[in-house]
């Protein structure tokens, strides 16, 4: 089953084609991925009508470089998946209308895949990781941990009650003069700062339950960096190792508390699966690493260009779907909000589904729903 993945649902324009085969892990013919990170950084983070408007320009070159690249034809295809959400809504507008011209052209099935679906499935494109498994997505606009039960069916054991963790380092680097994103530069200044010069808290830490918090962190990191400043280049070293490590004590913390809630509810889960920009960082994958092991779960850490946005994760949930016989039609809609709980899956169950635990919101606010 061959399938074009289109994802537009951010800053990077991408487009993949892969295969999936009766069993075993997807075979990838081309991923092309376009960031847009020059467009934006001047702006210190990405700017929707810049993006959508990248995305117009750049996104029927880096499909037929997929194409290309992958070595087949349109008709070739079993099917046309794109990103339907959630995301910036201009550039989920492009990436999904563009996929359904292929389709009505091809007269190939559409399917319109949920972009945090797309996170959670490629642990199954890159090592064919059997359901159910316990997911750590971590990105710039997401921080939850999931169990990904089969292909619609996900419910969330814990998520952020305000920031994203990727968001946090993007603000941190921000506040501390680093370019944009903040991820990578924040890790890079932690490596040769002391993670224990500059005492911050641990947000949620001990709790019970599996969510995070991470504008506190935030915001006493300010508060440091401005009692501190003016900053020499050692002091935001010191500051960046001192937030880094806080993330990471939480991050062990909450994901002991997942797998513990995992088990709870489904057994032993068949494996720990980290997916988000995050889970790029080195520091955050030993982590990972180290909870996997205490709790003798198998770890899966596809590699950090599975793990950032791109169109082979987007060409894989369709292939699952697709599979499964779950396609859609042309009347497909972009989303901007679309919770994880909210996809369907073969059962057509569209009731959401959610585990609930000792001190969950019992209303949570509208804004942090797919967050
Ligand atoms: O999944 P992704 O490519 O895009 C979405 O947000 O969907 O994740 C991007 C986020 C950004 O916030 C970026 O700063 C963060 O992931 N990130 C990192 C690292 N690399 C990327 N955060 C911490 N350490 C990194 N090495
Ligand atoms: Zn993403």
């Amino acid at each position: 089953m061959l399938v074009l993945g289109i994802e537009t649902t951010c800053d990077e324009t991408g487009a993949a084609v892969v295969e999936r085969l009766p069993q075993g892990p997807g075979r990838i013919l081309s991923n092309i991925v376009l960031s847009q990170i020059d467009a934006h950084a001047a702006f210190g983070g990405v700017v929707p009508e810049i993006a959508a408007r990248a995305h117009v320009e750049a996104l029927d070159v880096v499909i037929a470089k997929a194409m290309a690249e992958a070595g087949v034809s349109f008709a070739a295809l079993d099917g046309i998946a794109a990103a339907a959400g959630p995301g910036l809504i201009g550039g989920v507008i492009v990436g999904l209308t563009t996929a359904k011209a292929i389709a009505l052209v091809s007269e190939k099935p559409l399917i319109a895949v949920n972009h945090l679906e797309a996170h959670a499935l490629t642990a199954r494109l890159t090592d064919a990781t059997a359901f159910p498994y316990c997911l750590f997505l971590a990105s710039g606009g997401h921080t939850q941990i999931v169990a990904v039960l089969g292909v619609g069916n996900y419910v969330r054991l814990g998520t952020t009650v305000d920031d994203a963790i990727g968001e946090a380092f993007d603000k941190v680097a921000k506040l501390l003069g680093l370019p944009y994103p903040g991820g990578p530069e924040v890790e890079r200044e932690a490596l040769s700062g002391n993670p224990a010069r500059v005492a911050l808290p641990r947000p949620m830490l001990g709790r019970q339950h599996a969510d995070f918090s991470l504008s506190g962190l935030k915001t006493a990191l300010r508060v440091e960096a401005e009692r501190m400043a003016p900053l020499s280049e050692d002091d935001v070293r010191d500051l960046c190792a001192s937030f880094q490590q806080s993330v990471l004590e939480v991050v062990g913390d909450r994901l002991r508390a997942g797998v513990k809630m995992f088990r709870e509810h489904y057994g032993k889960p068949n494996a720990l699966v980290a997916a988000g920009g995050v889970a790029a960082n080195q520091a955050i994958r030993k982590v990972l690493h180290q909870v996997a092991f205490e709790t003798g779960t198998v770890l899966v850490l596809p590699p950090a260009a599975l793990c950032t946005d791109n169109g082979a994760m987007i060409a894989w949930a369709g292939a699952e779907r697709l599979a499964l016989g779950l396609t859609d039609t042309l009347a497909a809609l972009p989303h901007a909000r679309w919770s994880l709980h909210d996809v369907t899956g073969p059962e057509q169950d569209a009731s959401p589904r959610s585990v609930e635990t000792p001190t969950m919101a019992i209303s949570r606010p509208a804004a942090f729903e797919d967050g």
